[in-house]
């Protein structure tokens, strides 16, 4: 039977209109805006509208098992929580709710190293569901300490972002004046003040700050949110992903791939795993879409290289699209902190019921019960 959310907000973008409401205007536009004309994010929703299937007819009654394995552990479904940097923005406590969402429900949560809360803080909500995220430290020192923190907090996989090669400028974003950490000018005073469960929010867990570079800032910085973002902005290059890899002893996933001869590279120099994404259009409009490359990095790469996607899902038939096309897992940012800004501690728990729900719906429509089936479901003009 449905339950009374999923009459009123069945879909994500319900969820995003009711995240917008309870946001001060900052914190919504940091979540939802893209950069320059915000084609990136018109690209992926194109890209991903264009892959129909056909539908199947006399399948008999048919029955599902969501459940889905990734480089060797076993998830309850094929989507995880993205990296999303200070989350705690969005919504104040966002990262341990959505830990504890991610445990309940048996998948990944990748935390970014740009959160609001650090591994150590994270470690006892999300038991082994989690995986971290790495914007490069330039310093070699730092960067061995952090690891060393994330494995011993019990962060399985690690992620390194290479789509971030320098600032983008988020026109939407800085019309609403955001500075982080948020700045009390009078009109972010007044936007808070007039969304009382942000406000609420904000008085329990306190001013988000970027906590885990931040442990490395000299005290006696003036200002250590910038010192700290100046930590986390090395300058990766081939070297550096080497000398990462011979630090790391788990599971290396490359984090913002898009074109197949960098995939193929990136396995030479000893990635585990290809996340493609395009940020979701907030780094660079004139990208292609993620996930117009994935058939191509597929085919690059072969069918044993492990490939996630990410960028623009916007529910169970994005999902079935990219792993149709080749995907081997999902992720999703913005919908995660919409429904954790619509509907706080349940909103984790409310999405992966819509998106399991809108998963099944879609399959069934094809006839398709397992993911395997739904690459020969797709229609071909
Ligand atoms: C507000 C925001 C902050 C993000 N911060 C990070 C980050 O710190 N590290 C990272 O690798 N990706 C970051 N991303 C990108 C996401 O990890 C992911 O690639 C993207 O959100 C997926 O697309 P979707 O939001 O359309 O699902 C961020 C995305 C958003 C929306």
């Amino acid at each position: 039977m449905a339950t009374n959310l999923d009459l009123k907000f069945p879909a994500i973008d319900d969820l995003r209109k009711r995240a917008k409401r309870r946001m001060p205007r900052f914190a919504f536009e940091y979540l939802d805006s893209a950069t320059g004309q915000e084609l990136g994010v018109k690209y992926n929703r194109d890209a991903l509208d264009a892959i129909r299937f056909m539908p199947g007819i006399l399948s008999g009654e048919l029955s599902y098992d969501l459940s889905h394995e990734f480089m060797g552990r076993k998830y309850d479904y094929p989507f995880g929580i993205a990296p999303v940097g200070m989350s705690g923005v969005i919504w104040p406590g966002a990262e341990t709710i959505l830990a504890s969402g991610a445990q309940r429900n048996n998948i990944p949560y990748c935390l970014s190293s740009v959160a609001a809360a650090d591994p150590e803080d994270l470690a006892p909500h999300i038991g082994d569901n989690g995986w971290f995220q790495l914007y490069p430290p330039a310093d070699p020192a730092i960067r061995k300490d952090m690891l060393a923190r994330v494995q011993a907090a019990g962060f399985s996989k690690l992620i390194l972002t290479v789509d971030v090669p320098a600032e983008s400028r988020r026109e939407r974003q800085r019309r609403a004046l955001i500075s982080m950490p948020p700045k009390m000018t009078p009109s972010i005073a007044w936007s808070i003040l007039t969304h009382p469960h942000w406000a609420l929010a904000m008085a329990r867990a306190g001013s988000p700050r970027m906590k885990f570079p931040e442990s490395y800032v000299d005290p006696s910085s003036t200002d250590p949110f910038v010192h700290a973002g100046r930590i986390i902005r090395g300058y990766p290059d081939w070297q550096y992903l080497a000398d990462l890899r011979a630090e790391w002893q788990g599971d290396l996933i490359i984090k913002g791939v898009l074109n197949p001869e960098d995939a193929v590279k990136l396995l030479d120099s000893g990635a585990d795993a290809i996340w493609i994404s395009n940020h979701t259009g907030r780094q660079f409009e004139a990208a292609p879409a993620s996930i117009d490359q994935l058939p191509k990095i597929r085919d690059a790469v072969g069918d044993a290289v492990p490939l996630i996607v990410d960028s623009g899902v916007s529910g169970g038939l994005d999902l079935m699209r990219c792993l149709a096309l080749g995907a081997d897992f999902v992720f999703l940012g913005k919908a995660f902190h919409y429904a954790v800004a619509a509907f706080t501690d349940t909103g984790v728990d409310h999405l992966v019921n819509l998106l399991q729900a809108d998963l099944i719906a879609n399959m069934s429509q094809t006839g398709a019960q397992t993911y395997a089936e739904l690459p020969e479901k797709l229609y071909k003009v």
